[in-house]
Order: C-alpha cells, then structure tokens, then sequence
C-alpha cells in the first residue's frame, strides 16, 4: 500500500503521515527533509548569482541516510528549503529517491508537496491536509519551542505566509491536490482527532480500491 500526504508547511501532514506509517506497519519517508537538507547545505550561497546551481550539485549529493532531521527543523531552514525547491534540476536530483522508496515491496506512506501528483501518482490512498495559516503558524511554534526553541510568533506567521505563497508559484505552476487526493482540514482538529479522520480516510480509500473503478 502507498500513501501520499501532501500540504503546506505546517498543516500538520508529518505528524499524520507519521502516525499513518505507524498504523499501517509501513516504511515512512519526510520528502520536505530533503529539501531542507539541500537548502541547508546551500545557506552560506542563498543569495549568490549562482545558488541554482550550487543547489543542483548539492541535490545531487544528498544523502539522505545521513540527514539528522532534528538539525532541520527551524522555520529558516523551511525558508531556505523553499528557496532551492524552486529550481527543477533540485527537483529532478530528488525524485528518484522519493521514486524509489514509493516503490517499496512492503509499501511506503510519504508526506511532502508533490507526493500524489508526480512521486507517487498512482498512490493508493491520497491525502490533502490542510489548516489555517494562523493555526499552523501557532502550531509551529509550539513545536519549535517544545524542543527549546526561542520563536517569534511574528515572523513565524511570516515564514509561513512566505513559503505558502512560493510554494503556490513553484515551477509546475505551484503544489495542488491531486485530483483523486481527499481533502482533510486540521484547522479544528486536535491531532488525534486528524490522524482519526486520516486514517478513516485511508482505509475508505482501500474499500473503494477493492470495490473497482466505478
Ligand atoms: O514539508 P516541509 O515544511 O519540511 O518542506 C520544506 C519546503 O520544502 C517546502 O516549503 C517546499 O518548498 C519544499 N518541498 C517541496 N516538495 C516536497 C517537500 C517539500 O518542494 N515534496
């Protein structure tokens, strides 16, 4: 089984698409950790006349059983991610990765932008997380800080509103649903309750599945 989680930063899609692998016994991988990693590895050259290339190589370089994903989480980070996701060369170094570990024989869930449209199309289950930009701003920052980080709400709700507008004009026109993806909105959910409905979600995925095309 394949499961494709997408959504915005913050929406709340990792902590789904983690509790997702869990319940479901399957491999998980966190695609935006990639694009962090690269965007990270490239921050001492993000404004250099040429950083797309320089994010190529380093895409290309990745390794992604090396990544800490701890050392990633911080809001600028995000912010450098996005950056670099913009170039197609970064893209296309990262996808047969992603490819591949959709192509799992134990079967994989994977949660990121582009999952259900271009890694893994033909997903078995496909879901669409979203939640207001005020709620996931708060709901980074309370992440951020359970783990000691100092964050102002501010320029967190600015992050945020940043990257959604960047990822909307990324270079394949910006990230949408696919069309088949459900669309699940957190923004009055607690996490239980999300990972409830996602879960749901999936497994009435699987029964239209066995049932056939319509
Ligand atoms: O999901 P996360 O917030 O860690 O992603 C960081 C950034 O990486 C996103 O804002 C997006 O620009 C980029 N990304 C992407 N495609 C993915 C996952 C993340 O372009 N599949």
């Amino acid at each position: 089984m394949i499961i494709a989680v997408d959504g915005p930063a913050a929406s709340g899609k990792g902590t789904i698409a983690a509790a997702l692998a869990r319940h479901f016994g399957l491999p998980y991988l966190d695609t935006g950790l990639l694009y962090r990693a690269v965007g990270r590895a490239v921050a001492d050259h993000i404004d250099a006349p040429d950083i797309e290339a320089r994010a190529v190589e380093a895409a290309s370089c990745i390794d992604p059983d090396t990544i800490d994903p701890e050392a990633l989480l911080g809001a600028d980070t995000g912010v450098l991610a996005s950056r670099i996701a913009v170039f197609p060369g970064v893209r296309a170094a990262l996808f047969a990765f992603q490819h591949d570990f959709a192509r799992l024989p134990a079967g994989a869930v994977l949660d990121g932008r582009d999952i259900g449209t271009t890694i893994a199309p033909n997903a078995d289950a496909k879901l669409f997380i979203v939640a207001d930009a005020g709620v996931r701003a708060e709901r980074r920052a309370r992440q951020l800080e359970s783990r000691g980080i100092v964050v102002d709400r501010a320029q967190m709700r600015a992050e945020i509103e940043a990257r959604d507008a960047r990822d909307a004009a990324a270079p394949h026109g910006g990230f949408r649903p696919a069309a088949d993806a459900v669309l699940l909105d957190t923004t009055n959910l607690d996490i239980e309750a999300a990972i409830k409905a996602a879960i749901a979600q999936v497994e009435a995925a699987m029964v239209r599945k066995a049932a056939g095309p319509d």
